[in-house]
């Protein structure tokens, strides 16, 4: 596995480009609405991106080996729907909770960053696994530091989620990310302390849990993209870009209207 360190000219351009992530996020959260449609979002993404950012959609006819073109410019993930669901004509009604996952690129760089949206009121259940996925990713986050492992990341994150009845999705992870949409390594979001690669000063990835409310299996729809729970539970997801600091971990994908870190609690 080749894990490539960047320069810090390359981590200034993460930075850039991961907040400009996020400040698409914070553009797209009053159009998150009962009544408006995935498809408008993502439109009104795609023109944020181009006319305003002078960024690029990343997924947009991403094709990754054995995938058709992802056909559109962000993911927008509805309810049972574990990640990469295509916007389209479905109008998003009150109760729904919905992941929105945009990967802009600017200057070569990625930046790729997932929030959770509540439209309008939401049930407990939904709302408590929103927030317990976010506190898992800050959980994952928090063991970031040069000498950790990677299994640290994953145990953290299934540890606090499986504590909450709650399970960990195995088929996607976390990944390097860079000059590249997806580079080693693979950031699992389960497994053990002190297992996997060590971490190094220099080093960008993602940390992106899907944690579902009943039992962790998938399945893929026929559109070949939009990943589903196969027991129709409720799946959130929530995703940062972090830099591996000499000292610890920095969040790239930050803006101003980056929910604050949950305030840390005792394991
Ligand atoms: N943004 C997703 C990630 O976090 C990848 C989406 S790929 C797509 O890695 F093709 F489905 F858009
Ligand atoms: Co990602
Ligand atoms: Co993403």
């Amino acid at each position: 596995m080749s894990v490539n360190l960047k320069t810090p000219e390359e981590i200034d351009g993460m930075r850039v480009a991961g907040r400009l992530a996020s400040e698409l996020l914070d553009f797209l959260t009053p159009h998150v609405q009962p009544g408006v449609t995935t498809g408008t979002i993502n439109e009104l993404a795609h023109e944020h991106m181009l006319g305003v950012q002078q960024t690029k959609p990343a997924t947009l006819n991403y094709a990754p080996p054995g995938h058709s073109p992802y056909p559109a410019s962000l993911c927008t993930s509805v309810n049972h729907v574990v990640c990469h669901g295509i916007p389209g004509d479905r109008k998003l009604k009150d109760g729904d909770i919905v992941n929105i996952d945009v990967t802009v690129i600017k200057d070569g760089f990625h930046g790729d960053t997932s929030r959770m949206f509540q439209v309008g009121k939401s049930s407990i259940q939904a709302r408590r696994l929103s927030e317990t996925t976010y506190e898992a990713m800050w959980r994952g986050i928090r063991a970031v530091r040069p000498g950790a492992h990677l299994g640290d990341i994953g145990a953290a994150i299934q540890r606090f989620a499986e504590s909450h009845g709650f399970s960990v999705v195995r088929e996607f992870c976390g990944h390097g990310i860079g000059r590249a949409f997806h580079e080693e390594p693979q950031v699992l979001h389960y497994g053990r302390t002190g297992a996997g690669l060590k971490l190094q000063p220099g080093m960008i990835f993602t940390i992106e849990p899907m944690i579902n409310a009943g039992r962790a299996a998938i399945r893929c729809l026929a559109d070949g993209w939009t990943i589903v729970t196969a027991d129709h539970s409720l799946s959130a997801q929530w995703e940062h870009t972090v830099l591996v600091t000499p000292d610890g971990f920095e969040v790239l994908t930050v803006s101003a209207g980056t929910p604050s870190p949950p305030v840390a609690a005792e394991q």
